[in-house]
């Protein structure tokens, strides 16, 4: 179908399924054994609703925010996703473009396609992108690796936690999946292994809280740990100096049966309010973000902003930088749609009170 009938995230999806190779399909679609936090991601967004407040004057709506420092056309960033080539030949530098002619921020994976290189240079005057890192065995590959990141004009850096193991994919297991191996790990890998174990041994399982102080003596990038699925680690986090976190499970992708993001970030916002009584901590939530309320609805729970995984890789499967593009638009279409109805004209108008969670096991 032609790219303006693409009216939500969820159309992009049935498009991609339908053009994507079986391989690259499993590897994107799938979660951890029987995908129950997968499904749960979106969901549990049914179980808040919004309180809306009416004679506000919502002729304006100025949807601008800035997270770790930088300026965003939206609250919300496109987030690291392995193997771009499976969803555009030319890889993550697509998603690179599409973010620059939306004015959101990129947030680049190690185990991308595309060298770091070649996202830097895809990068545009005045454009931000993080780095999202996972900390190899060999820590010096690792530090050699942020600097070229920070070096290179990357902004953040978003550290990896929920993954010492790479989660059991059955969808991959099944096509026996082995694309070729990202990058960074080129003359690494035994790719008789096939990608996912590839990826798995790339990945050191010994980090642990110990490892913050190499890591934030490593570089002058602002350290985010990304993965945080409870308030104790929260805390453990503020404790540790980490500039910011992610509310992520990961897509679903790692543990099953954990619970969705938006109701992890219900309990860790609570925690942290104990300690960080300023909000200096900025909190970041990701997993089954589809609709524009999903975004105010994260945004009204505490959330700076929010990462988009999947439908980034859908769209830009299915109609490449312009559909990617669309995808983005629509989301900030739909949020300005709840915006305006929700009577709130900016981002700082998104106020607690304005959902109600009593559904939520947490509230
Ligand atoms: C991911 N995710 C991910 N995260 C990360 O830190 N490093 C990575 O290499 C990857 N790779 C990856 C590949 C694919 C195909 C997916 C779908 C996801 C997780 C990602 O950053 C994010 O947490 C989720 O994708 C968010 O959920 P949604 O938006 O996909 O529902």
């Amino acid at each position: 179908p032609p790219l303006d009938q693409m009216l939500n995230l969820m159309d992009f999806e049935s498009v991609a399924r339908d053009v994507m190779k079986k391989e690259g399909w499993g590897y994107y679609s799938s979660g951890g054994d029987d995908e129950i936090t997968l499904r749960e991601n979106h969901l549990a967004f049914q179980r808040i609703w919004l309180r809306p407040r009416v004679m506000v004057d919502v002729s304006k709506i100025d949807m601008r925010t800035t997270m770790m420092g930088s300026e965003s056309s939206l609250p919300l960033y496109i987030t690291a996703t392995a193997l771009g080539r499976l969803a555009d030949p030319e890889g993550e530098v697509v998603l690179t473009r599409a973010a620059y002619s939306e004015g959101i921020i990129q947030m680049c994976p190690t185990l991308a396609s595309n060298s770091l290189e070649e996202m830097i240079k895809a990068r545009k005057p005045g454009q931000t992108q993080w780095y999202q890192l996972y900390v190899n065995k060999n820590r010096q590959l690792t530090e050699k690796i942020v600097k070229k990141a920070e070096d290179g004009g990357m902004k953040a850096l978003f550290v990896t936690v929920d993954a010492p193991a790479l989660g059991r994919r059955e969808k991959d297991m099944r096509n026996k999946f082995a694309a070729s191996a990202p990058d960074v790990q080129k003359g690494q890998v035994n790719r008789q292994q096939g990608t996912a174990r590839a990826i798995s041994t790339f990945i050191d399982p010994s980090l642990s809280w110990k490892d913050m102080q190499w890591l934030k003596t490593m570089t002058k990038m602002p350290i985010v740990l990304k993965g945080i699925q409870t308030g104790e680690d929260a805390l453990l986090a503020y404790k540790y100096g980490a500039k910011a976190i992610v509310v992520s499970n990961h897509g679903g992708r790692q543990l099953d049966t954990a619970r969705s993001g938006i109701e992890a970030l219900a309990e860790v916002v609570e925690a942290l309010k104990e300690v960080d009584r300023e909000g200096k901590m900025e909190i970041y939530v990701d997993g089954g973000i589809r609709r524009g309320s999903d975004i105010f609805k994260a945004i009204a729970l505490g959330a700076k902003g929010v990462g988009i995984g999947r439908p980034m890789l859908y769209s830009l499967a299915a109609y490449g930088q312009p559909g990617v593009e669309r995808a983005i638009q629509l989301l900030k279409d739909e949020l300005e749609m709840v915006m305006r109805l929700m009577g709130t004209p900016t981002i700082a108008d998104i106020k607690r009170e304005m959902i109600d969670t009593k559904s939520l096991s947490l509230h």
